[in-house]
């Protein structure tokens, strides 16, 4: 425990100590594998391994809701640069990080840790993270070198999120605008995620299982692993693999689609002795933008982007935990 470390064994006392060894089952029977991976270079040869490639986007995307792409032209240069910032900035103490976001103009409410709702130790995320409108890092006034790599980190990602989901509508044939005309750099987030090492890592998750609330996310992790991701109704524990980016399909995408892609439930195991960094980068449209089934039979009612994140921040407020699509089907 570091003075960089949250609290959180002194703040959640209660919660340790009212628990009964309660397995959470993060170690159980889970098996480690490679989600496919896809190499994008193919898009630019054309022709027969382009429409190859496209297609295997679109496969990955229904059976798994999860795959992984190289020379994904996101410069190596940048997710090094990246993840440097990304550990100072959490190298400082949590006083810092907590009370005054270590002074770097972010908005309020972006650092978060723990689980404030938390009743028991299974709802109790172990990690921090700095969770961030990309509205506000032009705003930040003070040109970082934090917010300089956060700001060319975001223009890489995003042009490669407009992509995928570009390929995916037109897999479903659907040749359309809609992502360049609703989702734009600044109505995404970038998530910094860390998670510190964590004494009783088969009873607390990194991150509880959940579901992205956005188009799909693109994710760079470290080598430590500790990301799973539900498929054929058991958790699978996903490889790391250098230089890869994981990209998974989020709710939106899962609505648009009429459920051929699909918004796969995924956690983060905590680790005992490594702490573990991840960035996140989250493909989402103006609040305004209504999700509406591309074909006919549409599974869910149509929704604004903001009604749904209303919902779901309803849902955690009442009950703790989110529901999602399930509560716009028709
Ligand atoms: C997330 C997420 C996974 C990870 O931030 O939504 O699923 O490996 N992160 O950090
Ligand atoms: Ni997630």
């Amino acid at each position: 425990m570091e003075e960089s470390d949250p609290p959180f064994v002194e703040f959640y006392k209660n919660l340790f100590d009212n628990q009964k060894t309660n397995d959470i089952g993060v170690f159980d029977d889970v098996e480690e594998c490679e989600v496919p991976t896809i190499d994008l270079s193919q898009l630019h040869q054309g022709g027969r391994e382009a429409a190859d490639c496209k297609r295997e986007i679109a496969e990955a995307s229904q059976k798994w809701g999860f795959f992984q792409v190289i020379n994904h032209g996101v410069s190596l240069d940048v997710l090094e640069k990246m993840r440097c910032e990304q550990m100072k900035v959490f190298k400082k103490t949590f006083y810092d990080k907590a009370n005054n976001h270590c002074n770097l103009n972010f908005p309020a409410g972006s650092y978060r840790w723990g689980t404030p709702s938390a009743t028991c130790l299974r709802q109790l995320a172990w990690s921090e993270a700095f969770h961030i409108p990309l509205t506000d890092i032009s705003n930040m006034g003070g040109l970082t070198s934090l917010s300089t790599t956060m700001d060319q980190f975001a223009m890489m990602v995003s042009n490669l999120a407009e992509n995928l989901a570009e390929i995916l509508a037109e897999q479903l044939g659907h040749k359309s605008n809609f992502f360049k005309e609703n989702c734009w750099p600044s109505t995404c987030y970038l998530r910094l995620n860390r998670y510190p090492p964590c004494p009783v890592p088969s009873q607390v998750f990194g991150l509880m299982p959940h579901t992205d609330s956005d188009f799909l996310t693109i994710l760079h992790q470290d080598q430590i692993g500790g990301l799973q991701l539900v498929k054929d109704g058991k958790w699978i524990a996903v490889k790391p693999k250098k230089e890869a980016l994981i990209i998974n399909i989020g709710d939106l995408f899962q609505a648009w689609s009429n459920d051929v892609y699909k918004s796969v439930e995924h956690r983060v195991v905590a680790n005992k002795h490594r702490e573990r960094f991840s960035v996140a980068y989250f493909f989402c449209p103006s609040y305004d933008t209504v999700i509406q089934s591309c074909v006919e039979n549409s599974i869910y009612k149509k929704f604004s982007f903001r009604e749904f994140r209303q919902q779901v921040q309803d849902d955690v407020k009442r009950l703790g935990y989110k529901i999602g699509l399930p509560r716009f089907i028709l």
